[in-house]
């Protein structure tokens, strides 16, 4: 068998035809390959009880005719055995092994090879979407993290990513806001307008709590503010003005973010871009029966859902004005009718559960209206980040903590980490390894574990070349770059591979093993769109490459042996590389 890139896939594969020739009942048969305890080998089927038990046949039996009627190439590549009541267990062979080293060798191999699952496949990715006039928090910052993971990964497995900014841009918010910038502009033009120039986010973050507060405290002022909004949703030349600069400048401030996270977004499509779709919306959900008033409000029912049979979807408000659903309706339209999506993610975090439940199964039931093809719709959700307290996340003075303090923070503890244990490294370079451990470390914190999850933040987990953490993973690639260096040698260099002898130490195959697993990791993390399951896959594989370095040494004088030992550096670099940069943090070769 050619060692593929998915193996467990293609294993799958080859005992769903050998059902067939083996005359069982393919249709009812799954073989459900999964990644073994390595005690049982890589591999292990157990699709075989659940079938033999349905049809009370002796489940040894069924996998006794299915290992018999599996291709020479299988058998060749893997041992096979079979355990227990029916159990198929696959152990790679080393020359399979060697095999997959062998073919391995570059980042484009590496990806020809992880299959075609999301190939000819268009998605768009709705992730980060703060609300402008606001300041981004840090949902915003794990959306951004988790979801550019998650358009790295589909973009790997062969699909077209259109990476969208959904920013909440047309809000109430800016009602109080455009009221304080007015009282503002009466007081003293040329203050506001100094404010403006020293730090314009600032100054309409001090100008929205102004409006904001005065609100609450004066209903008099609370009509006047929606009355600014009212004028600006209407087209009002000076309101519109404010507004495009208030969103100039948060965009600005959040692109900031962005450039430090290595994030590029292909469109920022905020709610007010939908503004104009809004009257259709309300005339196709109404027209195709799916909507229906409610107490003057415009709403959907879902009588087959426990919940939503009576907790209304309300995409018109009784006052008559457009809301988040809405504009959340014409987007998934949208999606559809201009970048022909095949799959929609959107990343927010759990609370908008609900909200998204909701327009899901609305959309489904508009769509088939229309005889739209529906896209795949995920809602991809994260838990709330808390201090150390167990309490929203604040900072020593009780204040929302701002993205950009928390990644200086980051950069410096990480400077003191760097300096800490390689102190021979110049202070400029060390600067450079620290901007880059620093974001890094923020951002695996998030993808590290499973997204449902809480997680709190704390600085000390987070930045230490202990555990599962980025530093520990980006100095696992540094060590083996540096490897590279003494040795005067290149890492993949195709001669030195050359004179590789078979794999043979319990080291050097056990690493090799975790290496061909990289596919299934992939492929794990894409199909549940948590990119865990590749941290996870990337934190044993350095495990195991210390493992390997500690038992081996590679600078021995054998060249075969030697050559198979950088082979198996190369290949470990290659994938923790492809790894990391998969979940969007940038790699070191010296730290
Ligand atoms: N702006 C929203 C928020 O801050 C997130 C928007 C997510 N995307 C969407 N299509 N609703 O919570």
């Amino acid at each position: 068998m050619h060692v593929a890139f998915n193996l467990a896939a293609d294993l799958d594969a080859a005992l769903t035809s050998a059902a067939t020739a083996a005359g069982l009942e393919a249709a009812g048969f799954a073989p459900e390959v999964r990644t073994a305890d390595p005690r049982h080998g890589d591999f292990q089927a157990n699709g075989v009880l659940g079938y033999a038990k349905a049809r009370k046949l002796n489940p040894r039996a069924v996998a006794e005719k299915l290992v018999a009627a599996l291709p020479a190439s299988v058998k060749e590549a893997c041992e096979i055995t079979i355990a227990g009541p029916g159990f198929i267990n696959f152990s790679l062979k080393p020359a399979a092994l060697f095999g997959w080293l062998r073919t391995h060798d570059s980042a484009a191999h590496l990806k020809a090879g992880a299959g075609t699952a999301k190939s000819g496949q268009q998605w768009v990715v709705d992730y980060s979407s703060p609300n402008t006039a606001k300041q981004m928090h840090v949902g915003h910052l794990r959306s951004a993290v988790i979801g550019e993971a998650i358009c790295r990964l589909l973009e790997f497995n062969g699909a077209k990513v259109v990476r969208d900014n959904h920013i909440g841009d047309w809000g109430t918010q800016f009602g109080k806001l455009i009221w304080a910038c007015k009282k503002a502009q009466v007081a003293d033009a040329a203050a506001l307008d100094a404010a403006l120039a020293r730090d314009p986010l600032e100054e309409f973050e001090r100008l929205y709590k102004v409006g904001n507060d005065a609100a609450e405290a004066d209903p008099a002022v609370m009509d006047a503010a929606r009355a600014e909004l009212v004028k600006l949703q209407a087209g009002d030349a000076e309101n519109l003005a404010v507004w495009k600069h208030i969103n100039g400048v948060s965009l600005a401030a959040f692109q900031q973010i962005y450039d430090q996270l290595g994030i590029r977004f292909d469109v920022t499509l905020g709610e007010s871009f939908y503004n104009d779709q809004v009257e259709r919306i309300y005339r196709e959900l109404t027209a195709t029966g799916i909507a229906e008033e409610s107490q003057g409000a415009l709403v959907v029912f879902h009588p087959e859902h426990p919940r939503f049979k009576t907790q209304p979807f309300i995409m018109r408000k009784a006052d008559g004005a457009s809301n988040y659903a809405t504009t959340d309706l014409a987007t998934a339209l949208y999606r559809v009718e201009h970048f022909h999506a095949d799959g929609i993610v959107v990343v927010t975090d759990f609370r908008q559960g609900d909200h998204f439940e909701q327009l899901f199964l609305t959309v489904r039931k508009w769509f088939a209206a229309k005889h739209y093809r529906v896209p795949e719709l995920h809602h991809v959700t994260f838990g709330a980040v808390t201090g150390e307290d167990g309490k929203a996340l604040r900072t020593r003075d009780g204040g929302i903590v701002k993205l950009k303090e928390l990644l200086a923070e980051a950069e410096a503890r990480a400077f003191a980490l760097v300096s800490e244990r390689s102190a021979d490294i110049p202070a400029e370079e060390r600067h450079a390894i620290a901007a880059t451990v620093g974001v890094a470390s923020v951002q695996y914190a998030d993808l590290s574990q499973n997204r449902s999850s809480d997680y709190v933040f704390a600085w000390d987990k987070m930045i230490s070349l202990e555990g599962n953490t980025a530093a520990y993973l980006l100095y696992a690639g540094a060590r083996i770059h540096s490897i590279f260096r003494k040795l005067g040698a290149t890492p993949g260099d195709a001669a030195t591979e050359a004179a590789a002898s078979a794999l043979e130490t319990p080291a050097e195959l056990a690493l090799a093993r975790k290496l061909v697993k990289f596919a299934d990791a992939i492929r794990i993390a894409t199909d549940t769109l948590r990119p865990h399951f590749l941290s996870l896959y990337l934190y044993e594989l350095a495990g195991e490459f210390s493992a390997f370095y500690g038992a081996d040494k590679v600078a021995v004088d054998d060249p075969a042996v030697r050559a198979r030992r950088l082979m198996l550096c190369a290949r470990t670099l290659l994938v923790l590389e492809t790894g990391l940069h998969l979940l969007g943090l940038r790699t070191l070769t010296r730290m």
